[in-house]
């Protein structure tokens, strides 16, 4: 089965075409990233990335159709990321991905871009075994849940305030350094001295198991003020290592917390902050000790992409496999005005 990924929630405009139910791979896959659009402003504007996604959208699937080596017409369902994410940027994939399935006669599937992004990690691994534990860190999304299986997900702790990556994000803004910050930070923290500052991250006084960074990211930036500190000196490269290594003790604090007193198989670690590379050393090495199992998605599977979102739709289109024309998630209006068309078909 040919599956046609669309994934527009955020600065990526992305589409991909996955072979699935037989040899399970990805044919191809293009991303037009608004990086340099945004990189002026230290953060994403809508209305640029929403203008960008509906000038670039029909040729991108133009491209990734060719390079998939496939015409439209071999294509066999439609996925789409239909949130979270930014509304005008969501609506022109919703916008697209409709009227290919009317023309096309394909059915649709919408699908959660942070559940998408769990799904990321089965592309390369697909004998990761249920329960999991799994963490999403990106520029939006800071949660960690519990999976029995595919489709039944408990969120166990989400972030209160800014999300594991935005911190990066906006230290980098702090420094003029543009958008997004956290390849930077950890570009400038392979030689830096992780020990440098002590930074600490709170514990909620209401005893939750929530996340909050918005107090960690005011102290990096009081020191980052205090010693004025320049960018590409050895400070900034302290300051980039001892803030990672603060974060990622605390994301991993709370995994090996959760993992503890559930009986999981395996843990995922996904999203932009999961291609971070001390992420991805401290959590090899703590999974290793404890013996557990621990997948990460590849490197272009970590940030926003497409793959992941045909991947998962192809699984939810399997769970249900009634579904034409229109998903489940699509909104009434939608699904009533999908089944007057194809009423006249
Ligand atoms: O998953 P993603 O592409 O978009 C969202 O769904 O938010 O994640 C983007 C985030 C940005 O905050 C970016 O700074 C961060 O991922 N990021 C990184 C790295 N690469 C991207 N953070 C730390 N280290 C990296 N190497
Ligand atoms: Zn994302």
């Amino acid at each position: 089965m040919l599956v046609l990924g669309i994934e527009t929630s955020c600065d990526e405009t992305a589409v991909a075409v996955v072979e699935r139910g037989g040899q399970d791979r990805v044919l191809a896959e293009v991303i037009k990233s608004q990086v340099d659009l945004h990189a002026e402003y230290g953060g994403i504007v809508p209305e640029i990335a929403s203008r960008t996604h509906y000038q670039v959208i029909d040729l991108l699937t133009r491209r990734v159709l060719e390079e998939a080596g496939v015409t439209v017409a071999q294509i066999n369902m439609l996925a789409l990321t239909l949130g979270p994410g930014l509304i005008g940027s969501l609506l022109i994939g919703l916008a697209f991905a409709k009227g290919l399935a009317l023309t096309c006669r394909l059915p649709l599937v919408a699908v959660d871009h942070i559940l998408a992004h769990v799904e990321a990690a089965f592309i390369t691994h697909p004998d990761i075994q249920y329960p999991l534990l799994a963490l999403v860190v990106s520029g939006g999304h800071t949660t960690l849940f519990y999976q029995k299986k595919k489709f039944s997900s408990q969120v166990l702790a989400k972030t209160r305030d800014d999300a594991a990556g935005e911190i990066m994000d906006k230290v980098a803004k702090h420094f003029g350094l543009g958008y997004p910050g956290g390849p930077l930070l950890d570009e400038a923290a392979g030689s830096g001295d992780p020990g440098r500052f002590a930074f600490t991250l709170p514990k909620m006084s209401d005893g939750s198991d929530d996340f909050s960074f918005s107090g960690f990211k005011t102290s990096v930036l009081r020191y980052a003020r205090a010693d004025k500190i320049a960018v590409g000196s050895q400070s900034f490269n302290d300051l980039a290592a001892s803030l990672l290594r603060v974060l990622v003790d605390y994301l991993l604090g709370k995994v090996l917390a959760a993992a503890a007193h559930l009986q999981v198989k395996s843990v995922v670690v996904a999203g932009g902050v999961s291609r971070n590379s001390l992420l991805r050393q401290h959590f090899t090495a703590a999974c290793r000790e404890k013996s557990w199992r621990l997948f990460l998605p590849e490197p272009n599977h970590c940030t926003d992409n497409a793959a992941m979102v045909a991947w998962y739709g192809y699984e939810k289109y399997q769970d249900f496999p009634h579904l034409n024309y229109f998903d489940l998630y699509l909104n009434s209006y939608s699904r009533a005005l999908f089944r007057e068309v194809n009423k006249h078909r």
